[in-house]
């Protein structure tokens, strides 16, 4: 089965219905990680994962048509021949009639490649915008499927608030998308400690395949998020707080465990993101309810309640603090 195929299944046509397309999709930071596939040419997990999407941090996106393709990142020209090109126009390969070039537009305001889930929000808005550009009127769940193949994370961000992604049993992935919970958590906070916003070494796509086809640990993987998600969906729906940190964290060094055990070993934590653990342990042994989790990359997302905001701006003076629930 080819993504050309899995696009047949769902989108009715190619023809533009005007002339650009916009949407916006918010980013998403995995409380149970997606690490793993089992089909990578679909994006299909090896488990189901869960996120929680960042309101209004995530991409605006408008796609048009043109005489050649061309992609402007927050305004500056992307190098046709750059990795980040080549990976969008296969993507857009995928839906255009005979002859149609397009121009994309995309403002992100989370720093791109820095294990930020930069490429969730850019390939989830511009399914929407192509789902505005040919007025396909797609549902939210057809629209997680195309997501998905440009980048499995991006299945989650066609939603706010706590996004499940069901892994599928499939050979097609027609059942491996993203449901919205309907649980709110309005005093829930997202803290974005940025320790480093340069590229990653290596990026999670290959990162991810290198901890499977290598990892002695990664056969627990599976077993590690069977066991966590009943404890983390149970937490989101009686808000408990305390819970809902201790599986993120525990569920976020569980997947960097796998990486460290790959061969070559994969290792996001520099000096600085094991000082600012260490800061957050130190604070939560002193009784300060803040907790972590970290994606492929040397950044930390902390969590915790709007009532320990000042307490964790003190602690963290430069952390972006985000209100999921703000919109
Ligand atoms: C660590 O979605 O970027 O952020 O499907 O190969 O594009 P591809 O991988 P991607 O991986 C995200 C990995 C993660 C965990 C997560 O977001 O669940």
């Amino acid at each position: 089965v080819s993504k050309y195929d899995i696009v047949k299944l769902i989108v009715p046509n190619f023809k533009p219905a005007k002339d650009v397309g916009t949407a916006f999709a918010p980013t998403n930071i995995a409380l149970i990680k997606y690490w793993g596939k089992r089909n990578q040419e679909l994006n299909l997990p090896m488990t189901s994962s869960l996120s929680i999407s960042l309101a209004d941090h995530g991409a605006h996106t408008a796609v048009s048509l043109s005489d050649a393709d061309t992609i402007q990142l927050n305004g500056d020209v992307v190098d046709a021949s750059s990795a980040f090109a080549k990976r969008l126009i296969q993507f857009l390969n995928l839906f255009r009639g005979p002859g149609v070039c397009f121009n994309i537009a995309i403002q992100s305001n989370v720093p791109i490649a820095a294990g930020l889930a930069s490429s969730a929000c850019g390939f989830a808005s511009i399914v929407k915008a192509l789902n505005d550009l040919y007025q396909w009127d797609l549902n939210a769940k057809s629209l997680s499927i195309l997501a998905r193949l440009g980048s499995g994370s991006a299945c989650r961000s066609l939603w706010d608030g706590f996004v499940l992604w069901h892994a599928g049993v499939l050979d097609n992935g027609m059942d491996s998308y993203g449901e919205v919970l309907e649980e709110q958590w309005p005093d829930l906070r997202v803290g974005l400690l940025l320790i480093d916003t340069q590229e990653k070494s290596i990026g999670s796509r290959a990162a991810m395949q290198r901890t499977v086809d290598t990892s002695i640990l990664y056969r627990a993987w599976p077993q590690k998020v069977s066991h966590d998600m009943p404890l983390l969906r149970q937490a989101i729906s009686c808000k408990n707080f305390q819970i809902m940190g201790e599986i993120a964290e525990s569920n976020a060094l569980a997947m960097h465990a796998t990486m460290l055990s790959a061969s070559p070993s994969i290792c996001y934590t520099t000096p600085e993101t094991l000082m600012a653990m260490q800061k957050i342990w130190r604070l939560r042994a002193q009784g300060l309810s803040v907790y972590y989790t970290q994606d492929a990359g040397p950044n930390l997302k902390l969590l915790f309640l709007q009532k320990d905001h000042d307490t964790v701006i003190a602690e963290f003076n430069d952390a972006v603090i985000i209100n999921p629930f703000s919109g």
